[in-house]
This record gives C-alpha cells, sequence and structure tokens, in this order.
C-alpha cells in the first residue's frame, strides 16, 4: 500500500520531468507527443485529487474549504489552457507559449500543495487513512494509463485516448469518472 501523499508527489515529480522533456524535443512529432502525455497526466491527476483526496483535506483540515476551493480553482485554470493545446499542430509556436503558462500554474500548484495542503493533511489524518486514499488513486491510475502497457502495445484505454482529434482532456475525464459509459 502506498501513502497517497507520497504517490501525489511522486506524480509531481513525472510532470516535472515532462516539462523539460518538452523544452528539450526538438522536432514536432516529440513535442505533440510529449503534449498529449502531459495532458492526460494532468488531467488524471487532478481528478484524483478532486475526487478522493480534496473532499477529505476539506473536512479535516483547519481552512481545509478555502484551500481545496482555491486548487480547484488552478484546476480550471490549467484545462482551460490544455483544452486549447488539446489537437493543436505541434508547428504551432503557440503550442510552446501555451505550455510555458501550463508549466507557471503547475508549478504554483506543486508549491502550493507541497508546502501547505499536503503537510496539512498529514497532520490531520491517520497513517492508514492516507493508504487508503493511496488505494483509490491507484486504482484510478489504472483506469488511465499514461503510458501504454510494455506487456499490451495495443492496450485499448491508451489507444482509445490517443485517437486523432481534439477532446483529448474531455475523454481522459470521462474514463476517470466514468461518464459516457452507460
Ligand atoms: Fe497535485
Amino acid at each position: 500500500m502506498s501513502d497517497v501523499i507520497e504517490l501525489l508527489e511522486h506524480d509531481h515529480r513525472e510532470v516535472e520531468e515532462m516539462f523539460a522533456e518538452f523544452e528539450a524535443a526538438t522536432t514536432a512529432a516529440d513535442k505533440r507527443a510529449i503534449a498529449d502525455k502531459l495532458i492526460i497526466e494532468l488531467v488524471r491527476h487532478s481528478e484524483a485529487e478532486e475526487q478522493a483526496v480534496y473532499p477529505v483535506i476539506s473536512k479535516k483540515v483547519d481552512g481545509g474549504k478555502d484551500l481545496v476551493e482555491h486548487e480547484i480553482d488552478e484546476h480550471t485554470q490549467a484545462e482551460k489552457l490544455m483544452k486549447q493545446m488539446d489537437g493543436m499542430d505541434a508547428e504551432d509556436p503557440q503550442l510552446g507559449v501555451l505550455m510555458g503558462q501550463l508549466k507557471s500554474a503547475i508549478q504554483e500548484h506543486i508549491r502550493e500543495e507541497e508546502g501547505e495542503a499536503f503537510p496539512k493533511l498529514r497532520q490531520a489524518t491517520s497513517k492508514d487513512e492516507l493508504e487508503k486514499l493511496g488505494t483509490v488513486v491507484q486504482g484510478l491510475k489504472k483506469i488511465v494509463p499514461t503510458h501504454p502497457h510494455p506487456m499490451a502495445p495495443d492496450h485499448p484505454p491508451f489507444n482509445a485516448l490517443l485517437a486523432p482529434g481534439a477532446g483529448l482532456v474531455d475523454r481522459v475525464r470521462d474514463l476517470v469518472t466514468g461518464r459516457g459509459k452507460d
């Protein structure tokens, strides 16, 4: 079992790496592929936080309601940027501009969570509860893979996510929330 805070902080490190990868990418195809991977990871991460973790912060942490409201607001801002990036031609210089804005927004998100919300959550919650939440978040990770499974190159959720065209943000969210399944 994994502590939910450790899991989410691990996500943060992965996302930071993806921004660095994007900046180092030299071809349009690489940039587009990294942007897609980053969008999938960020939407999945935000949904996991909103579904599994923020309700607990809101309930148990002093001032938690305000913290959570602020974070959800920032998720909405980031999502707007990602929707603009979604399906954008990688040759378009605007993609790099939007990626820069997204990076600043996410760096701020990481600072706030790791600097305030997570330490407060850890104080207010038992190790046992953090591990239970970790299991929930890991379950969501399995629904939305950010990499094709090495043993199953045609892993259906991953391929469906990367179907051509816009709408990646919504496709990932629908997958995590189970919307559009019935
Ligand atoms: Fe986060």
